[in-house]
């Protein structure tokens, strides 16, 4: 008989799921999002079976963490409390609470810094039985190295703790947490380890300095470039990690080529990245939400632009690109390119409308922009002023209405006041300008050699008024405390028309996939996992506002003509046609949720289960 619909589904009844990363609590980067958007699909499936570790940064996790009173804990009878109190009798510094996101899993974090007593011997057992070199002054090694071993003391005492036949899974992500992993097989701790890597160490720094990385792929020695790049500790843990594990997973198929060419292990399995997808009830929501958000977008856009000259904002399109600062690997160069020729064609062709792009990524600056600065406080005195005169007009209006005799529309300009019109050309008169607006938003600390600024700089992609193709560089993440945008990411996402992302090297890569979250259409490459995961599973992607650049084995040039067609084809489309697509892209986000996802985590860890 099959299971009502909605009883959540019980994988291996008998074993306990370890999760453990570096980023449990402890915002870095991509893995983050791959283990908070997780947990309420996990949960759901393993219940009080399934556990968190990670590292304890008291600064990092207040906020989203709250740990167990004393008293709460020697109530509690489930292992991992059990494992934990053993571990506090034994007089470590370990922390046992709740993750205060959706799902509120249950986490231990142990504090590395309290074995940094034992880092001497540490090292040398690392060096000794696997061969894993650890330099003096490097202190996130020593950091990962310290966890790693408190990691290895926390799962032995938990073994003790269950009572067969039950039995642990326990799943490392990135090297940093697998430094465990060799410790754990040649002690024989009863555990069956999955390991997940999100990239390889040696091809993110082998892609960001080899124009032909793909082509070299094959022939890289890894311990001569491992220490060409000073990074050969953590390459042998990586290595150590993916040959220690019963199951070794990846991202995407990309990282696969990568994992047997540069970690020689080829991977038991592929775990693509999801999110929790939270769709409204109302279906149209979403798309008021972009008009909403757009309308913020829209005051940046006045204040940043108008002291210059003005453009029909109801007919101007919204495109963004964010990530890191990889100026090749994150397809920064190509975007531009793109940018480029799209403005050409569209001057050429005499539409009407244009596009703003902005870069959204982050860079090390001084200051904002003073000016740009100002020009958003004075719009902001300008619309005080039209506030004021509204109210004015408002109310001698409705009097002189009540007292007229010929029912005509009185001169609506003889009700204000001198004092407000002389206010009105004041403001304005000080507001405008003859220069151009700023293609940047920040005064950044290495200007000269920007890639981006160069860029602009040579194709004279400047903001000129006759441009079409409008750029805004805002070299920090937006925020709702960020005095120009004053929005989540996630808001200013939705306020945007497409997304461009069309990486030359990205192991997964959340970002396009975070725009179709929100029904806003992405490019994305095939150099992606996202991207290579879509041509394969997603099939009439284009229509469903999901583009991918073809960039494996076409050059430069052709992969930037092809983004160009594609912004091009997206400026063709009408309001009509945009919203019918934004409609086609929320709805294919269910494809990425991590209820339909998780069945590739769990297929390893029964895969990890039948392996000793
Ligand atoms: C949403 C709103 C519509 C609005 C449209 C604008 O769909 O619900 O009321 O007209 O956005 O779309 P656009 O692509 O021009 O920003
Ligand atoms: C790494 C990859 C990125 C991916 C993330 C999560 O940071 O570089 O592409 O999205 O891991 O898997």
């Amino acid at each position: 008989m099959q299971p009502p619909a909605s009883a959540p589904e019980i994988i291996a009844p008998d074993a306990l799921l370890v999760e453990v990363a570096w980023e449990v609590c402890n915002q870095v980067g991509g893995i983050y999002t791959v283990i908070r958007s997780k947990v309420p699909a996990t949960v759901q499936g393993w219940g009080d079976r399934y556990c968190l570790l990670g590292p304890y940064f008291p600064q990092q996790a207040q906020g989203e963490f709250e740990p167990m009173e004393d008293h709460e804990l020697t109530l509690l009878t489930d292992p991992f409390a059990g494992a934990v109190r053993q571990m506090r009798l034994l007089g470590y510094d370990i922390q046992y609470g709740t993750w205060l996101i959706t799902g509120r899993p249950r986490v231990v974090l142990i504090n590395p810094f309290q074995v940094y007593d034992r880092l001497g011997s540490i090292k040398a057992d690392l060096w000794q039985h696997h061969g894993i070199p650890t330099p003096d002054h490097d202190d996130l090694l020593h950091q990962v190295e310290a966890f790693g071993h408190l990691a290895t003391i926390f799962l032995q005492i938990l073994t003790a703790e269950v009572v067969p036949p039950q039995r642990i899974v326990a799943h490392f992500h990135e090297w940093m947490t697998g430094v465990a992993i060799p410790v754990l097989r040649r002690e024989q701790v009863p555990v069956h380890i999955v390991f997940t890597t999100h990239a390889t160490l040696l091809g993110r720094y082998l892609a960001m300095n080899d124009p032909n990385f793909y082509d070299h792929l094959m022939q890289v020695d890894w311990e001569a470039e491992s220490r060409n790049f000073n990074i050969e500790t953590a390459v042998r843990v990586e290595r150590a990690a993916a040959h220690g594990s019963h199951v070794f997973t990846t991202v995407s198929e990309l990282t696969v080529r990568e994992c047997i060419y540069l970690l020689d292990r080829i991977p038991d399995a592929v775990l693509p990245n999801g999110l929790n997808i939270e769709r409204f009830v109302a279906l149209h929501e979403f798309q008021n939400l972009h008009q909403q958000y757009k309308a913020k977008i829209h005051d940046f856009v006045m204040a940043h632009f108008f002291q210059s000259y003005a453009f029909d904002l109801d007919n101007t399109l919204y495109m963004f690109t964010s990530g890191r600062y990889e100026y090749h690997n994150k397809g920064f160069d190509i975007t531009l390119e793109a940018l480029a020729r799209l403005n050409y064609r569209l001057q050429q062709s005499g539409m009407e409308g244009q596009v703003v792009m902005f870069f959204i990524t982050k860079r090390p600056f001084t200051s904002i922009n003073p000016l740009v600065l100002q020009s958003r406080a004075v719009l902001d005195e300008v619309r005080e002023t039209c506030a004021a005169i509204e109210r004015q007009v408002g109310e001698r209006l409705v009097y002189a209405a009540a007292a007229s005799t010929d029912h005509r529309l009185p001169n609506l300009s003889d009700m204000v006041d001198d004092y407000w019109r002389l206010r009105y050309r004041r403001t304005l008169q000080s507001w405008k300008t003859t220069q151009l607006p700023s293609v940047i938003t920040h005064n950044l600390i290495d200007d000269a050699k920007d890639d981006i600024l160069n860029f602009l700089r040579r194709s004279n992609l400047i903001n000129n008024q006759h441009d079409r193709v409008k750029i805004v560089y805002h070299p920090d993440f937006v925020s709702p405390t960020s005095p120009l945008f004053g929005m989540e990411y996630g808001q200013f996402v939705r306020g945007c028309h497409l997304g461009i992302f069309p990486s030359y090297y990205e192991p997964w890569g959340y970002t396009p996939l975070e725009c179709v979250a929100r029904g806003v259409p992405a490019i994305t490459s095939d150099l992606s996992g996202f991207g290579d995961y879509v041509m394969q599973n997603v099939p009439n992607h284009e229509d469903k506002g999901i583009y991918v650049v073809q960039r494996q084995e076409k050059s430069f040039d052709e992969a930037a003509e092809e983004l160009t067609n594609m912004l091009w084809n997206f400026v063709l489309l009408n309001r009509r046609e945009r919203i019918m697509q934004r409609n086609k892209v929320e709805s294919s986000s269910e494809l990425f949720d991590w209820k339909n996802l998780r069945q590739y985590y769990d297929r390893a860890y029964s895969l990890a289960l039948e392996r000793k």
